[in-house]
């Protein structure tokens, strides 16, 4: 496999998704640099990997100094931004209904949109400035319309979908790749928490073979499966007199 850039920092890096997608681009010779909270997990996920391919650099994305502090550290080691960055830290719960609440949503936007915006900050206007990068933001199908039970994490992901949308104007402008990623099912640990049947449920190896291979790319979304997201794509379109009823009968709810 061969990529378009020779270092990564990925958020969301030590479990499921993120995890399987460091390993792959550490295994194609990429330089990763590998952040999440699970300082453990992380050095684990070094010890997987091809001897010094993976830079663990713990950081909580949620705070946004250290976040700052992080990336100084990454920029310091490679004398300017990495060549990529992908988002993919999350938090979901499984949601009851109760939701409509700061205390409850602020917590998941924190993580899912700040988090993202935080690992921006300084990355995205040194990619701008230099006229080169590449920016990949997981967002998930579940932010393509309301669902029932899905109030913060759906609200969260409907945000980065919207982020991405929005930087992609100013990255072709400077020659910076802008991309989302909208998955549908992976059995990860975010997902071992449904209680609920997953159509099309695929491996976090086999979401990972198809970012890097999709960022390999100059397409603005990586989707997959596509059997699974090309429906809900359809149903993105559905007036609402149509669409509630659909969900409805899809979910039980
Ligand atoms: N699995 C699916 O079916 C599915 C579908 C659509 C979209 N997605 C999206 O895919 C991405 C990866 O999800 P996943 O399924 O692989 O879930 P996961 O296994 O739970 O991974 C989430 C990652 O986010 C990190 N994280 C959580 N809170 C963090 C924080 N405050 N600071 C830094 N890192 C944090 C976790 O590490 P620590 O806990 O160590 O911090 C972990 O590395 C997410 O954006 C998710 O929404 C997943």
């Amino acid at each position: 496999m061969t990529t378009a850039f020779s270092s990564i920092w990925i958020v969301g890096a030590s479990t499921g998704i993120g995890r399987a997608t460091a390993l792959a681009f550490a295994r194609a010779g990429v330089t990763v640099f590998a952040t999440a909270r699970g300082a453990d997990k992380l050095e684990a996920l070094a010890a997987d990997a091809p001897a010094g391919r993976v830079v663990v650099v713990p950081c909580d994305c949620s705070d946004r100094a250290a976040m700052l502090e992080t990336y100084r550290r990454i920029t310091g080691q490679m004398g300017g931004p990495p060549g990529a960055a992908l988002f993919a830290a999350a938090t979901w719960a499984p949601e009851d209904g109760g939701q409509a609440r700061v205390d409850v949503v602020g917590p998941v936007f924190d993580v899912n949109v700040h988090g993202c915006l935080n690992m921006l900050e300084e990355l995205w206007p040194a990619m701008l400035a230099a006229g080169r990068g590449r920016v990949a933001i997981i967002s998930s199908v579940a932010g393509f319309r309301g669902l029932p039970r899905a109030l913060a994490y759906g609200a969260s992901k409907a945000a980065l979908t919207h982020i991405a949308e929005a930087l992609k104007f100013d990255g072709d402008r400077a020659g910076v790749a802008v991309q989302v990623i909208h998955p549908g099912f992976v059995k990860t640990p975010l997902t071992d928490k449904n209680d609920f049947d997953m159509p099309f449920l695929m491996t976090a190896e086999a979401a990972a073979d198809r970012i890097v291979a999709g960022m390999a790319t100059s397409a603005f979304e990586i989707t997959f499966p596509r059997r699974f997201t090309f429906m809900l794509k359809l149903a993105r379109i559905l007036p609402y007199r149509l669409y509630f009823p659909f969900i409805r009968r899809i979910t039980g709810m």
